[in-house]
């Protein structure tokens, strides 16, 4: 007959502990008024069981049955589980399962020692690393789901709070009333563009040299008043700022 394994031990102890897990955190979920505790809790559970299982079943292919343990404290935890007066966050931490990752970091982690045994077969070993993997992921879950709860205790709903929302109620109303300024002045600056648009357009003022121009020799200012002749001596620029500005003009002043 082959030597015993020397992991026999953890495996029966590995497959207790679970099932006895699963029992608790079923009986939790269904008296749990609050549905996200629920689905993490039960998530959990499943998992819990089906490790227990698992176990159960490496053993039976090793030879070897699950053996009851004597004592523990699984009634104490059912009782905790099963609580309608105790809170959801009192039951993590009186069952100890809402620890965070750091704190079960370390010398914490118990399942550091399950790999120093060098003996384990293969199909032991992966089973091991597929149910520390998973226990790990459901210990980040409940620290969560603990977490959770304990925000919700001091006060943070996760919903604004009153004074956040008058402050924001309070902000929102002064901006709706600078909205409602601008848009009366915007109507009123465009009611201004209409009316001014609707008024027929002044007479242009007319270019003096549309009139008819004088006779040659005789100055255009002619209206009682002496005529204004520029003296020679003037610049060109000023001289040309007195040509008319019809192109008519023009060229009889270019022509001449
Ligand atoms: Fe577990």
């Amino acid at each position: 007959m082959p030597d015993k394994p020397s992991y026999i031990g953890l495996l029966n102890a590995i497959s207790l502990g679970e099932s006895e897990a699963e029992c608790y955190l079923d009986a939790w979920a269904a008296v749990t008024p609050d549905d996200a505790v629920r689905s993490v809790i039960s998530t959990v559970a499943l998992r819990e069981g089906e490790h227990g299982k698992a176990f159960a079943k490496r053993l039976c292919e090793l030879g070897y049955g699950v053996l009851p343990r004597e004592g523990g404290d699984a009634q104490s935890k059912m009782d905790i589980a099963c609580s309608t007066t105790l809170s959801d966050k009192e039951k993590f931490e009186k069952l100890g399962v809402g620890r965070t990752v750091a704190e079960r970091a370390g010398d914490n982690d118990v399942f550091v020692n399950m790999f120093k045994d060098t003996t384990v077969d293969i199909q032991t070993g992966a089973l091991l690393g597929r149910y520390v993997a998973e226990e790990r992921d459901s210990g980040r879950m409940l620290a969560g789901c603990y977490a959770e709860l304990c925000r919700r205790g001091n006060g943070d709903s996760g919903a604004m709070s009153a004074t956040v929302t008058a402050g924001l109620e309070a902000r929102l109303g002064r901006v709706e009333a600078l909205l409602e300024q601008i848009c009366e002045k915007v109507s009123a600056h465009n009611r201004r563009i209409a009316v001014r648009r609707a008024r027929p357009a002044p007479a242009r003022r007319t270019c003096q040299s549309a009139r008819p121009l004088p006779a040659r020799g005789t100055s255009r200012i002619s209206s009682g008043r002496p005529a204004i002749r520029p003296p020679s001596s003037l610049p060109t620029s000023f001289m040309m700022s007195l040509v008319p500005c019809t192109p008519s003009a023009a060229s009889s002043v270019y022509s001449s």
